[in-house]
């Protein structure tokens, strides 16, 4: 199932890729799109596929969006809420391999792990995902990581296992934004936490990402390790990750402990479930920092990848649910 599935859908290179390269195909994916001849390699709508050096994307709309970009219009609220400080602010937070991951809970083999010796056992790919914040602005990325599945069957959940919690470092000396209230008074619960179900985590698509643009992850991108859940708007995709703990009982998340009525524990990409504050049906696409990199587009369910995750949520009603 899962190689049919790579092969097919994922994004595979067996070398990083410099920017370089990437642009050079972007103005390939350009050319083919406007000589029609889009979709000859197949795959989901949208889905920015690689054959042989080249890309070709099923619809424009799917540019990757610049390196630049990528690194610096992010959320990283332990830095800061504005969205260009954290490229500034993360310059000193330079994580290596000596990163520390515990691995807690209902599992087999718990334990503290540094990056290292998490990466000798996992395969490093390369996945170019879309990026959908909640926020109604997305971006197209290029991430290098592996696939969180892998991670499960090493450490291996018990049958206890139904969810799986992360968590991000809590250190005020390292991100100032976890020392005072953000929002006026109030601040958010720290350390940021996530969750998902154990079937989300085991979905070939959920991916544990190490690197960006072929380089390893800047500090602002959540480096070293970050969640990127392509389906799910971006607040999912948690940064810095120092704990991963397997759980029986559904875990408290960041945003949906502050505000619930906002923000759901599952936060599928939805189109028809309005945000409380703002529609969800169109988001703007970030390209380039320049002004025609920015388009509005309208939001696909599941951020386009209903094939892969949908039948996760077949039970589940998706308005209640959000
Ligand atoms: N993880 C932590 N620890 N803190 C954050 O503030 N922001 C989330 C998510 N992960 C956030 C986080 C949100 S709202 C989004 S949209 C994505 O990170 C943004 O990722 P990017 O900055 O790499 O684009």
């Amino acid at each position: 199932m899962r190689l049919k599935f790579d092969k097919k859908v994922l994004e595979k290179e067996s070398q990083v890729t410099p920017e370089e390269i990437f642009w050079n195909r972007r103005r390939f994916i350009n050319n083919f799109a406007l000589a029609g001849t889009a979709g000859l390699i197949t795959g989901f709508p949208g889905m920015v596929q690689s054959q042989s050096n080249v890309i070709v994307g099923e619809e424009l709309r799917d540019e990757l969006s610049s390196e630049f970009v990528i690194t610096h219009h992010n959320n990283f609220y332990e830095f800061s809420t504005d969205k260009k400080k954290p490229s500034e602010m993360a310059k000193s937070f330079k994580p290596g391999n000596d990163w520390q991951v515990k691995i807690e809970g209902e599992v087999n083999k718990p334990g503290t792990y540094t990056l290292e010796d998490i990466l000798k056992h996992m395969q490093v790919e390369e996945r170019i995902y879309r990026l959908r914040c909640v926020e109604a602005w997305s971006m197209v990325v290029p991430w290098n990581g592996f696939q969180l599945s892998q991670l499960l069957d090493w450490v291996q959940p018990t049958s206890k296992a139904k969810f799986v919690e992360f968590k991000t470092l809590h250190d005020p000396k390292i991100f100032p934004g976890q020392k005072r209230g953000i929002f006026g008074s109030h601040t958010l619960p720290w350390p940021y936490s996530e969750g998902l179900t154990i079937q989300e985590a085991n979905n070939p698509l959920a991916l544990l990402a190490t690197g960006v643009y072929g380089k390893s992850l800047p500090g602002q991108n959540g480096a070293p390790l970050r969640l990127v859940v392509p389906w799910k708007y971006g607040f999912k995709s948690i940064k810095s990750i120092v704990s991963i703990r397997f759980t029986e009982t559904q875990p408290e998340c960041t945003w949906n402990k502050r505000l619930p009525n906002e923000y759901g524990f599952y936060a599928n990409v939805n189109p028809e479930v309005d945000h409380p504050r703002w529609s969800q049906a169109t988001e703007r696409r970030i390209t380039d920092n320049s002004f025609f990199g920015v388009k509005r587009i309208p939001t696909l369910m599941f951020n386009g990848y209903g094939e892969q995750v949908a039948h996760l949520y077949k039970n589940l009603d998706l308005k209640r649910y959000y």
